[in-house]
């Protein structure tokens, strides 16, 4: 079939690809009331600059004030559900994996684990978890998880303390300035080199590395298809660009797979 559209042209690569990459970035969240990283804050954060608050300094300098913050988005995560973006990927990756036979990768930028609870299989999480909690030292080893359900300490002083070595406990999240969890960078890059294709979906490239693992593709002569209703740093860098939400570029995808 000669392929025309560019969804129709990325659906036609997709049948041939074996080995899928998707990369995801906060504008997935964009589609739903699960506010993203930069979303303004209605409540008494607002006059809190978040990429002021999202740094070891700011941390070590306040432990309180940013250990609070952070239990203010958990709770905010906890009362929001998946969105329709979130569960378009995880039907996706249901008909990469069953349907076509292709190993599939997701690689995600975003911290609330929505991909995981809309049903995607281990993601590989470049900024680190929400929902988990480190030892600041990360003492016994990277990352030092610790689950602070067990722990017993007064929450109105902020954060808890290691019960390994009785330094602080934080966010299992990458802040500002920040080295990505090593291991989880190689896997994600290793899987960039390695792929067929990798699609991009809701990420502006600001933040490194998106672009560093997007490059990966290039060099590797794989293609990258971008879905983003707006123009970002990393289209330039896509041999397809697919412009609209995440939710209804891959479901109108979807139906031309499913229907061929
Ligand atoms: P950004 O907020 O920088 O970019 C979101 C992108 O998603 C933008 O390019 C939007 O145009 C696009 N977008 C919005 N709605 C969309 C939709 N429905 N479907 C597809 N695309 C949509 O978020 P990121 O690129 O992910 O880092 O950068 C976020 C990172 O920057 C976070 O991980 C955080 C922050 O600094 C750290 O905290 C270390």
């Amino acid at each position: 079939m000669n392929a025309s559209t560019p969804t129709q042209q990325v659906a036609d690569l997709l049948r041939r690809s074996k080995r899928i990459v998707v990369l995801t970035g906060a504008g997935i969240n964009k589609e739903s009331a699960a506010t993203s990283f930069r979303d303004p804050d209605d409540g008494t954060w607002s006059k809190y600059d978040p990429q002021q608050l999202a740094t070891p300094l700011a941390f070590i300098e306040n432990p309180k004030l940013v250990w609070d913050w952070y239990e203010h988005r958990r709770d905010l995560i906890r009362q929001t559900k998946p969105n329709s973006a979130h569960i378009a990927l995880a039907k996706f990756e249901k008909w990469a994996v069953e349907k076509s036979g292709a190993s599939y990768t997701l690689i995600t930028q975003n911290v609330d684990g929505f991909h995981e609870l809309a049903g995607s299989h281990n993601p590989i999480h470049l900024h680190g978890k929400l929902l988990e909690n480190r030892c600041f030292y990360n003492c016994q080893g990277e990352p030092t998880i610790i689950d602070i359900s067990t722990l017993d300490w007064d929450k109105r002083s902020g954060p808890p303390r290691c019960p390994h070595c009785g330094r602080l406990v934080r966010p299992n999240v990458v802040w500002f300035g920040e080295q990505l969890p090593a291991n989880d960078f190689k896997i994600a890059r290793d899987m960039s080199i390695n792929c067929d294709l990798m699609i991009v979906a809701g990420t502006s490239g600001a933040v490194e590395p998106a672009a560093t693992l997007i490059r990966a593709v290039r060099q590797a002569r794989a293609k990258v298809i971008e879905i983003n209703p707006n123009y970002s740093l990393l289209t330039t860098l896509a041999d397809i660009k697919l412009i609209g939400k995440v939710s209804e570029v891959i479901r109108e995808m979807l139906d031309m797979l499913e229907n061929e």
